[in-house]
């Protein structure tokens, strides 16, 4: 599919899609949204593919939120609704994507775009990057998922604190509060997310799929049924040819050629 908004690139195992507006910070449109959403299909249905990158062109922004233009425009409380539910949609894609995605937060992660970061399942922050829920200020909230993912990760008085005051913090603030897992040197961001996408890639892909859905379903239930959960899933991994490869390969001191079955 040919993209207007964003670039959807291939390295080895790994999937990149680039948002590609920077004159207006990579906010995302209508038109940006179905293409994210079109890439995340292209993407998981390419067995090729095993980890995906989520990050934004130039140097000033992941994604500076939603296109305000649009929600300027919006004419009814249903619409709104609508327009929310939507973005909602495809954020859950790609958090219940069975392929991870990282978030290279390049710049401004606002509004949207913290939201969207916060679907990816690890965040990798640039130094000079900036997040923040400031929809406040334009008298809204964040719509976005960003009130239910934002007190998931850093706790309600730290989420309350970033959406009712509508503050940008910094990367660091980011790391120490939870926000992002790793902040790096901006000129290294890329090649970081690419290194742990490497890594991830490189094992067995339906443990991943299986480890990472545990975890997404864990989190949102009591520990109990949780950990029957879990071993509901240990059960399935245990089934595959890549749990007899993987042991093996241990045993023989060899390492493991892992095949996705
Ligand atoms: N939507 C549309 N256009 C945007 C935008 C957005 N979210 N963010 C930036 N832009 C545009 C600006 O209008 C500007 O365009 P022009 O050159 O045509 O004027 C261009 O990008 C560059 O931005 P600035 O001139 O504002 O750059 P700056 O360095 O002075 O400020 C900024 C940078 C602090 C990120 C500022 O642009 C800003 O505050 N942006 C809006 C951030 C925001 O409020 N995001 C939340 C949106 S609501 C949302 O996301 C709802 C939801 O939950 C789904």
């Amino acid at each position: 599919m040919a993209y207007q908004n964003i670039l959807v690139t291939r390295e080895e195992n790994i999937g990149i899609v680039t948002f590609n507006r920077p004159k207006v910070l990579n906010a995302l449109n209508h038109t940006t949204m179905e293409e994210l959403s079109a890439a995340v299909d292209e993407l998981a249905a390419d067995s090729g593919v095993r980890c995906i990158i989520l990050t934004g062109a130039g140097e000033r922004a992941f994604v500076a939120g939603a296109d305000i233009n649009e929600l300027h425009a919006l004419a009814s409380a249903g619409a709104a609704a609508e327009f929310a539910a939507w973005g909602q949609s495809i954020l859950f894609k790609i958090e219940n994507l069975s392929k991870p995605v990282i978030a290279a937060i390049n710049g401004y992660a606002l509004g949207g775009g913290c939201e969207l970061s916060m679907a990816c399942d690890i965040r990798i922050a640039a130094d000079s990057a900036k997040l923040g829920q400031p929809e406040i200020d334009l008298g809204i909230l964040p719509g976005y998922g960003g009130t239910q993912r934002l007190p998931r990760l850093v706790g309600e008085g730290r989420a309350k604190w970033l959406i009712l005051s509508g503050e940008r913090i910094s990367a660091q603030e980011a790391l120490r509060i939870g926000l992002v897992d790793f902040v790096v040197p901006a000129a290294e961001l890329l090649n970081a997310a690419k290194d742990l996408a490497r890594i991830i890639a490189n094992k067995a892909p339906l443990a991943v799929a299986w480890a990472k859905r545990s975890i997404n379903v864990g989190t949102e239930t009591d520990l109990v049924t949780a950990c029957a959960y879990e071993a509901s899933q240990f059960g399935l991994v245990c089934s595959t040819e890549d749990r007899v490869e993987g042991t093996s390969a241990f045993l023989e001191k060899r390492p493991a050629h892992f095949k996705g079955k």
